[in-house]
């Protein structure tokens, strides 16, 4: 996010009416705590101290998911494959359109509109142009590295993506995120694995480029290309959504 935007939204801040809070949740607990232990009503009271006041926290994930949600938006796709994203993202997709989910670690469907597979991405056992989209949060990075059960192959990642192209439709689109780095790419051998830009667009060959988004964990926000990491082990995101021509 630009100095500029990150401003205005401090400006329009201002403008929002404020929410009304305790004024002093911890200073007060124990005559709240005590108020309750004598007015119990139905409840069973115990300690349990937490306070999480302030800004809602908002980290990469929320940004991937953001990236995600406002490409699908438009698209209307009619058929969806999600290959290893982030569960609570899937179950909100799932209110909105049927989607094939596919992770190498077995799960349960949790709505109707859920087909479940277990399987390795690396090896799709669907038909040629079988989906409008095809998405993939957070999970390119690990494939073939045997932190979540799968067989090692340090190749996995590039077959994945090969995969996932294959099973597009013509017009179709490819979503997916990861890591990123300015620096030389690496493998957090076994965590992850961590690209470069070009390495990336290689993933991509013959794609149409529609969007993309890169975030900074040092920023805590969407950035550009030049203030990703140059830190030898960080890592930043990259957000892309490429069409099949
Ligand atoms: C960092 S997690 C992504 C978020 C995770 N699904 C969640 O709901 O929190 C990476 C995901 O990729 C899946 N995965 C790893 N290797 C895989 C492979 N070779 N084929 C398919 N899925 C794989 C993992 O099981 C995991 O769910």
């Amino acid at each position: 996010m630009s100095t500029a935007d990150k401003k205005a939204i401090k400006a329009k801040s201002k403008n929002l009416p404020q929410r009304k809070t305790s004024a002093q949740p911890e200073k007060d607990y124990e005559r709240h705590f005590a108020f309750l232990q004598q007015n119990p009503a139905r409840f069973q009271i115990f300690r349990e101290r937490v306070f999480d006041q302030g800004v809602h926290p908002e980290n990469f994930v929320d940004y991937e998911c953001a990236f995600a949600a406002q490409t699908i938006q438009p698209l209307y796709p009619r058929s969806i494959l999600d290959i290893g994203s982030y569960r609570h993202f899937i179950l909100g997709l799932l209110a909105h359109y049927p989607v094939t989910t596919l992770d190498v670690r077995d799960r349960g469907p949790l709505l109707a509109n859920e087909t479940v597979l277990t399987g390795d991405a690396k090896n799709l056992t669907l038909p040629d142009q079988s989906f409008d989209l095809v998405l993939s949060l957070c999970s390119l990075e690990h494939f073939g590295l045997g932190r979540y059960g799968d067989e090692i192959d340090f190749q996995a990642d590039q077959k994945a993506i090969r995969e996932m192209i294959r099973v597009l439709k013509t017009g179709g689109h490819l979503i997916f995120s990861t890591t990123i780095t300015r620096a030389k790419p690496a493998i957090g051998f076994n965590a992850h694995r961590i690209y470069d830009y070009s390495m990336l667009r290689d993933f991509c060959a013959g794609l149409i480029l529609k969007d993309e988004r890169f975030y900074s964990h040092r920023l805590k926000g969407f950035c550009s290309l030049e203030e990703i990491t140059t830190d030898r082990q960080g890592w930043d995101v990259y957000c892309g959504c490429w069409q099949k021509p």
